[in-house]
C-alpha cells in the first residue's frame, strides 16, 4: 500500500472510498464527516444507513453512493465508548475500515485529515498511528506462495486529504509512519521465514544490506572470531549445529553524536530453538523458527533509525545461531566460562537464550553504555504468565521500568513489570558453578531475568523484554494477522527518539 499526500478543495477530492470515524455514544460521528457531507456527500442524507450504525468498536458500516461521484463510497469505522478511548481503539477502527475496502478490492483510499478533529489526541499522532495500523493490519506474508498468490494488494493506495499544505511537521509524520512500516515489515518478514532460509548467515547478510543502506559501521563476529573474543558461552550453544554461527554488531553513530554513550539493543537471534541435547517434544516444535523474534526486532528499529536519521547512537548486537542436538551440542551438567569469566552451570541446554545473551551483554560493556536494553523470545513461563498481548518487562531501574510501559501502551505494544528481587537467585544457586543457566519450575520468566541481570552491573541501566508470547501470532489480531508481530521495534525506537527526556540514568 502506498501512502501519498492528495492536496485539493473537498468537492475535488477523488478516490474508491473515503475513511471516517464515530464514536458510539451521543459523540456520533466526528465532525469532519459532516463537513465532507456538505460538501460532496448529500447523497448521504437521503441514506438510511447512517442513522442504523452504532459506532461500537470493531464494527463499520459502509455507504454506497452514485456512480458518478468523486467519492462513491464512504466507509465509517466504530471508535467504541468516547469515554474508553485510545490510541488502540483508533489503530483497530483504521484496520476494520481498510479491511473492508480489501474486501471490496478497491484501488484507492482517502482519509482526510479532518476526519481525525474531534479525537482526544493531536491530529499529527493520530494521522501517524492510522497509518501505521493500516499498513500492519493489511499485511501479509506470501513470499513462498506460488499459487494462489493475490498479485494486487487492496487497497494499493491510501490517500491522506487536505485542503492545503501539508507543512513540513505533517510530511514528516507521514514519512515517520513509513519508516515505522518498512521496519516492523522488515521484523514480521524475518521472523515469519522458515529457518532454512532465514539462516545465521542470512541475517548477517540483512543486516549488511542495512549497513550498506543507512551507513551503520557492521562487525561479524564469526565463530573463530568469536573463540579469540572469549566468547565460549554463545560458542557452546553454536557448537551443536552445522550452520555457522555469527554476533553481528551494528552501530549507527551520526556525526553530531559519536562521541555520546550508546544505548545498546541486544536481540536474541536463535534461528531455531530445537532445546538441543534437552531436546523439546516434537509437538509443534516448528513455531521455534520464530526464536530469533528478538534480533528482527533490533534490525527493524535499525531500519527506522537509519530512514528518519535518527540522532542517536546506538549499538546493536545479535547473537545469532541455531540451538541443535549433536555431536558436539553442550550438554547438561556442563559447566561454561563465559566471556564476563563467571563459571555457569548447564542444567537445561533449552535455557539457550540467557546462554548466547550473556556474552552479548558482556560485550555490551565494552561501549560504556548509556544504556542496555535486550529483547528476546526466552521463556515460556512469560508466555504462561502473561499470554500473547503482553510482554514481560524487567529492570534494574524503576525509573525504565515505568517509561518502558508507558512508551510501550501509547503504541500498542504492551508490556508488563515483573519482580526482579534478589531472593530469586536462590532458584539459580548451583553447587559446582556460580551459578546455573535455569531454576526449578517457579517463576521462569523473573529466572531468566535474574540470570541476565548478573552480567550487567548495577551503574548500567538496563532492562530486558521477554517477547515469548508476543513475537507471534495464532490469531489474526487487528494490527496484526498471523504470524510474527514485528513487537519491539516500536520500543525499541522510541526509546532512541526520546532517550534524553526519559531522564533514566
Ligand atoms: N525459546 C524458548 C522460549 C519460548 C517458549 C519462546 C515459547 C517462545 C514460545 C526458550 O529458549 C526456552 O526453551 N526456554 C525454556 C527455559 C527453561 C528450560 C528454563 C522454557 O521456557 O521452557
Ligand atoms: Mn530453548
Ligand atoms: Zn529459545
Amino acid at each position: 500500500m502506498q501512502v501519498d499526500w492528495h492536496i485539493a478543495s473537498v468537492p475535488d477530492w477523488q478516490a474508491d472510498a473515503i475513511l471516517f470515524y464515530s464514536f458510539e455514544d451521543s459523540q456520533g460521528p466526528l465532525p469532519g464527516f459532516g463537513r465532507w457531507m456538505e460538501s460532496s456527500g448529500s447523497w448521504l442524507l437521503q441514506s438510511t444507513g447512517m442513522k442504523d450504525f452504532r459506532g461500537k468498536f470493531q464494527e463499520s458500516a459502509v455507504y454506497h453512493g452514485p456512480q458518478d461521484a468523486g467519492i462513491p463510497r464512504v466507509i465509517q469505522a466504530g471508535l467504541g465508548r468516547s469515554e474508553q478511548f485510545n490510541l488502540d481503539k483508533l489503530r483497530g477502527a483504521t484496520v476494520v475500515g481498510l479491511r473492508k475496502c480489501r474486501d471490496f478490492k478497491l484501488s484507492s483510499v482517502a482519509v482526510p485529515l479532518f476526519a481525525f478533529e474531534g479525537l482526544p489526541v493531536p491530529a499529527a499522532s493520530a494521522l501517524e498511528e492510522s497509518l501505521v495500523a493500516a499498513a500492519l493490519g493489511l499485511y501479509r506474508f506470501d513470499a513462498l506462495k506460488t499459487r494462489e498468490v493475490e498479485t494486487t494488494a487492496y487497497p494499493e493506495k491510501l490517500w491522506i486529504m487536505v485542503e492545503e499544505g501539508p507543512d513540513e511537521a505533517l510530511r514528516r509524520v507521514s514519512s515517520a509512519a513509513e519508516s515505522l512500516i518498512s521496519g516492523i515489515e522488515l521484523a514480521r518478514d524475518l521472523t515469519t521465514a522458515p529457518s532454512n532460509q532465514v539462516t545465521p548467515g542470512f541475517i548477517v547478510s540483512v543486516a549488511r544490506n542495512l549497513a550498506e543502506k543507512h551507513g551503520f559501521q557492521l562487525q561479524v563476529v564469526d565463530t573463530k572470531t568469536a573463540e579469540e573474543m572469549g566468547m565460549r558461552s554463545f560458542l557452546a550453544v553454536a557448537r551443536g549445529s552445522l550452520e555457522p554461527a555469527y554476533v553481528i554488531i551494528l552501530e549507527h553513530a551520526p556525526s553530531g553524536v559519536k562521541q555520546d554513550a550508546p544505548l545498546v539493543f541486544v536481540g536474541k537471534g536463535v534461528t531455531f530453538d530445537t532445546g538441543g541435547i534437552s531436546l523439546k517434544p516434537g509437538l509443534n516444535m516448528g513455531i521455534m523458527k520464530h526464536d530469533m523474534a528478538g534480533a528482527a526486532a533490533v534490525l527493524g528499529t535499525f531500519e527506522v533509525l537509519g530512514r528518519e536519521k535518527v540522532e542517536r547512537r546506538v549499538v546493536g548486537i545479535l547473537p545469532c545461531t541455531e540451538n541443535m542436538p549433536g555431536g558436539k551440542a553442550y550438554k547438561p551438567g556442563d559447566v561454561i566460562h563465559t566471556l564476563s569469566d563467571l563459571m555457569v552451570e548447564i542444567v537445561s541446554t533449552d535455557a539457550e537464550g540467557r546462554i548466547v545473551l550473556c556474552d552479548a551483554l558482556t560485550h555490551a560493556l565494552s561501549y560504556q553504555p548509556a544504556a542496555v536494553i535486550d529483547i528476546a523470545t526466552l521463556t515460556g513461563a512469560c508466555v504462561v504468565a502473561l499470554g500473547n498481548q503482553m510482554a514481560g518487562v524487567m529492570s534494574n531501574r524503576e525509573g525504565l521500568l515505568q517509561r518502558i510501559q508507558e512508551i510501550g501502551t501509547r503504541v500498542g505494544e504492551r508490556v508488563w513489570p515483573l519482580p526482579l528481587c534478589d531472593f530469586y537467585f536462590e532458584n539459580i544457586k548451583s553447587d559446582i558453578a556460580d551459578f546455573k543457566n535455569a531454576g526449578d519450575r517457579s517463576a521462569g520468566a523473573i529466572t531468566g531475568a535474574i540470570f541476565l541481570k548478573q552480567f550487567v552491573p548495577g551503574h548500567i541501566p538496563w532492562a530486558h523484554l521477554d517477547i515469548a508470547g508476543t513475537a507471534w501470532t495464532d490469531k489474526d489480531l487487528l494490527t496484526s494477522p498471523k504470524g510474527a508481530t514485528g513487537f519491539g521495534v516500536r520500543i525499541l525506537t522510541e526509546l532512541a527518539l526520546r532517550w534524553h527526556e526519559l531522564g533514566i540514568s
